[in-house]
């Protein structure tokens, strides 16, 4: 199977775990299958809130309402890829820019489902260089913050946040310990957010597998 075609299949899983109200959708190329999928349920679901305006759109264009997160309340659930992702359900997220939006949706809500292909599961992370959010004149003071860390910031080039920010994408960290270093980089004066979502893993990985999608718990 090609890793389109696992991002599918866990996509269609992904659907078991939705309930009627209103749900969190995230970002991505395996989110976007999963917004796929929903629209043929949607009759189901009173509306989804949207982890950024990329998703907002597609979701809107299958017809299913894009709901106010601070008028729905908790959501059920939340369902989003991940770039990486542990077994203890660790993740890096953020490669498609939208990590602050996707930590918001995912505090509201009561259970987080990330859906993957077979190549994000990793025994530590860190390969995948870590995205920060940054408030634009904090850029330079925060890259310097992270190099004290240990990791090599590169500014994601042409590219602002649906928050009007810019991304530090650091390389080579050594993430011994996730839970410590999201907090860590998070008390960083003008750091909005970073990709580790280690305080607040995902409940569920439903990855996808040449022998089929396989469920994991924390
Ligand atoms: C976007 C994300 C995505 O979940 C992550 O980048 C995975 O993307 P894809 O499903 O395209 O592999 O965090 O900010």
């Amino acid at each position: 199977m090609t890793q389109d075609e696992l991002k599918q299949a866990v996509a269609r899983a992904a659907i078991e775990h939705v309930p009627s109200g209103i749900i969190g959708v995230g970002t991505g190329s395996t989110a976007n299958y999963f917004i796929d999928e929903l629209a043929r349920i949607k009759g189901r679901i009173d509306g989804a809130v949207a982890s950024s305006e990329a998703t907002a759109q597609r979701l809107k264009s299958h017809g299913i309402p894009v709901l106010d997160l601070n008028t729905a309340g908790e959501l059920a659930v939340y369902v989003d890829g991940a770039d990486e992702i542990t077994e203890h359900l660790h993740m890096i997220k953020g490669g498609g820019g939208a990590l602050t939006r996707e930590k918001i949706v995912a505090a509201c809500s009561k259970k987080f489902v990330c859906i993957a292909d077979g190549s994000k599961l990793v025994g530590m992370l860190g390969k995948f260089p870590l995205p920060v959010e940054v408030i634009p004149m904090a850029q330079s003071y925060v890259a310097r913050e992270m190099i004290k860390l240990g990791g090599q910031p590169v500014l994601r080039q042409g590219f602002t946040t649906d928050n009007g920010n810019i991304i530090l994408d650091v390389h080579n960290l050594q993430i011994m310990n996730p839970v410590e270093l999201e907090t860590q980089i998070n008390q960083i004066t003008g750091v909005v957010t970073n990709g580790l979502f280690a305080r607040r893993p995902a409940d569920i990985l439903l990855l996808g597998t040449a022998e089929g999608v396989k469920t994991l718990k924390a």
